[in-house]
C-alpha cells in the first residue's frame, strides 16, 4: 500500500495521515485500502501477460476469494481482468457487479445443483469441474433447461506437485480434496462411482479420473471442453512448482489429443504467487516474472512435445490484493508477562500488547502461523524498541496478531498500531467470533482526488455493528 511517513514521521496512507483518518472518518479496528494500488497491480498483471503471450492469447482472472466487493469486481473488470469465483456468494456478487459473465469462472469441490443452474443460466465463461459426480450433476441441470449454447467447462487436474506455504493451502498433491487425478485407472480399484462411469461410457479401464472426465465432457454435445486447470497451492515463492505443474498439464493435453483427437485450447495455471509479509521475508515474483516464467515454460514444453501454444490463463488473488490493505487497531492493554526464569534466577518477560481486534479480522496467524509486522501509526516515538507480541482481545490464547515485533517502549493504551499486508484472506476470512463485528474497509483512492488534491475516501464495505447483527440474526 502507499504507506509512507510524513516529514514529521507520522504514518500516511496515500498522503492521508493515518491518525487523521481515525479521528475523522473511522473507528478502530478498521481495514484501510489503497485502491489505486489494487488498480495498478491489476494493470501490471494484464500488461505483463499481454506482453509475454501476445495480445489475446492470455487472460488474467482475479481470484475473488482473497477479497471481493462490488467495487473491486468492477475495478478488476475495468482493468481487463476476469473474475474467479468459488461459491454461490462470490458468483452472485460477480454477476451483480455487472461485469461480463463471459469473464466469470466458477470453482469449487462442492457445487450444488442450484449453484450450477445459476452459473449456466447466467452464461458464465467457464465452470471448472472438480469431480466426475459434478459432471453428472451439471448434465442433470442441463437436462432441465432448453438447449442453448455449449457450456464451457474446464477440468481441474491434480498434478501431484506439492507446493505452497502451509499444508492447508497446498492443493495439487494427491492426498487432498481438489481436482481429478492423473493417477490410476478404473481397473485399480477406484471408487464405485468411477466404475459406474466407465461401464456407462465405455471408458478404458486404465483411464485416470482426469481422462474419464475429459471423455465424459467430449461425449456430451452440450458441453465444450474449454480448458484444463491446475492450481497447486498458495503463497508459493519458488517458481519450480509452477513449471512442473505446467509440464504435467501440457503432457496430459497431448495425451488427450492422442487418445481422442481433440486439442484443448486453454490452460489455466491457477494462482498462488507469494508475497512478502514482513520486511525480512523473501519477495514473491512480480507480474513480469510470473508472465515471462510461465511463457517460457509453456513454450519449452510445447516445443518438446511438438504441440501448439495454448491460450494461457492465471488466477492470482493474494499477489493482487495483499499489499493494498492495512489494519488499524487501538492498543487496549499492555502486559509484561513473566514467562520463565533464567539460570541466575532472574525473570524473563514477554510484552503482550492487546489490541481491539484479532483473530476475527485476521485468522491467518492462528490458522497458518502466518507472520505479520506492526508499527506505531498515530505518533512519532524516539523511545528504544522492545520486543513485543501483539495479540487480539478474543477468548483464546492463539489469538495472535503479530508473533514478534519491535515496538517503542513508550507504546501506550490508546495508541494506534498499523498492520500492513492484510489485504488477502483477511477480511474475506473474518468471522463474528465472540460476537465481534466484521470490520469496515475504508478505501482511499489516489486515482480520484478532491478539488484540493486530497485522495477521496469511501467505504468499500461498511463496518458491521452489533445492532445490525442482532437485527439480522434474531428471528423474533
Ligand atoms: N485459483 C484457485 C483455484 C484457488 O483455489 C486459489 C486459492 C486461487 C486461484 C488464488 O490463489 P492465490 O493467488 O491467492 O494464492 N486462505 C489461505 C489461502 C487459500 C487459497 C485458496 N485458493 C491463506 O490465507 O493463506
Amino acid at each position: 500500500a502507499g504507506l509512507s511517513r510524513s516529514a514529521r514521521g507520522e504514518m500516511e496512507l496515500c498522503g492521508r495521515s493515518v491518525a487523521d483518518l481515525i479521528s475523522s472518518e473511522a473507528k478502530t479496528p478498521v481495514f484501510v485500502m489503497d485502491v489505486a494500488d489494487f488498480r495498478a497491480r491489476a494493470r501490471a498483471y494484464k500488461t505483463a501477460f499481454d506482453k509475454a503471450f501476445g495480445s489475446g492469447r492470455s487472460q488474467v482472472h482475479y481470484a475473488g476469494k482473497a477479497f471481493l466487493t462490488l467495487e473491486l469486481a468492477r475495478i478488476a473488470a475495468k482493468e481487463g481482468l476476469g473474475l474467479d469465483t468459488a461459491s454461490a456468494g462470490e458468483l452472485t456478487l460477480a454477476i451483480a457487479s455487472g461485469c461480463d459473465p463471459k469473464l466469470i469462472g466458477l470453482h469449487g469441490n462442492g457445487k450444488s445443483e442450484d449453484l450450477l443452474h445459476h452459473a449456466v443460466t447466467a452464461g458464465i465463461g467457464r465452470i471448472i469441474v472438480d469431480s466426475l459426480a459434478e459432471i453428472e450433476r451439471l448434465q442433470r441441470v442441463l437436462d432441465g433447461l432448453p438447449q442453448a449454447a455449449k457450456i464451457p467447462v474446464m477440468v481441474r487436474i491434480t498434478t501431484g506437485v506439492h507446493a505452497g506455504g502451509h499444508e492447508f493451502i497446498a492443493t495439487a498433491h494427491e492426498d487432498q480434496k481438489f481436482g481429478l487425478s492423473l493417477l490410476g485407472g478404473a481397473s485399480e480399484g477406484l471408487s464405485p462411482e468411477h466404475q459406474n462411469w466407465t461401464g456407462r461410457y465405455n471408458i478404458a479401464s486404465n483411464d485416470s479420473p482426469a481422462m474419464v472426465a475429459v471423455k465424459l465432457i467430449l461425449a456430451d454435445e452440450r458441453l465444450d471442453l474449454a480448458g484444463l486447470h491446475s492450481h497447486i497451492g498458495s503463497q508459493i515463492l519458488d517458481f519450480e512448482g509452477f513449471k512442473a505443474a505446467a509440464k504435467k498439464v501440457l503432457e496430459f493435453r497431448a495425451e488427450i489429443e492422442r487418445k481422442t483427437g481433440y486439442l484443448v485450447d486453454e490452460l489455466d495455471l491457477g494462482g498462488g504467487y507469494g508475497v512478502a509479509y514482513t520486511p525480512a521475508s523473501e519477495p514473491g515474483p512480480n507480474p513480469e516474472e510470473v508472465a515471462q516464467g510461465l511463457y517460457q515454460t509453456v513454450q519449452e514444453v510445447c516445443n518438446e512435445l511438438d504441440e501448439p501454444m495454448p491460450f494461457v490463463s492465471v488466477e492470482p488473488g493474494r499477489s493482487l490484493v495483499a499489499s493494498t490493505m492495512i489494519t488499524l487497531y487501538r492498543v487496549l492493554n499492555i502486559k509484561d508477562q513473566p514467562v520463565g526464569t533464567r539460570e541466575d534466577g532472574s525473570i524473563i518477560y514477554r510484552r503482550y500488547v492487546a489490541v481491539d481486534g484479532g483473530m476475527s479480522d485476521n485468522i491467518r496467524p492462528a490458522l497458518y502461523e502466518a507472520d505479520y509486522t506492526a508499527a506505531l501509526a498515530n505518533r512519532v516515538s524516539e523511545a528504544p524498541l522492545v520486543a513485543a507480541r501483539v495479540v487480539g482481545s478474543h477468548c483464546e490464547s492463539g489469538d495472535i496478531v503479530v508473533h514478534n515485533v519491535a515496538l517503542p517502549s513508550d507504546l501506550d493504551e490508546g495508541d494506534i498500531l498499523a498492520v500492513p499486508m492484510v489485504g488477502a484472506y483477511g477480511w474475506s476470512m473474518s468471522s463474528n467470533y465472540n460476537w465481534f463485528t466484521r470490520l469496515g474497509v475504508l478505501g482511499v483512492d489516489q486515482g480520484s482526488q478532491d478539488s484540493d488534491g486530497t485522495p477521496v475516501t469511501k467505504w468499500l464495505l461498511e463496518p458491521e455493528t452489533v445492532d445490525s447483527m442482532l437485527a439480522h440474526f434474531d428471528p423474533a
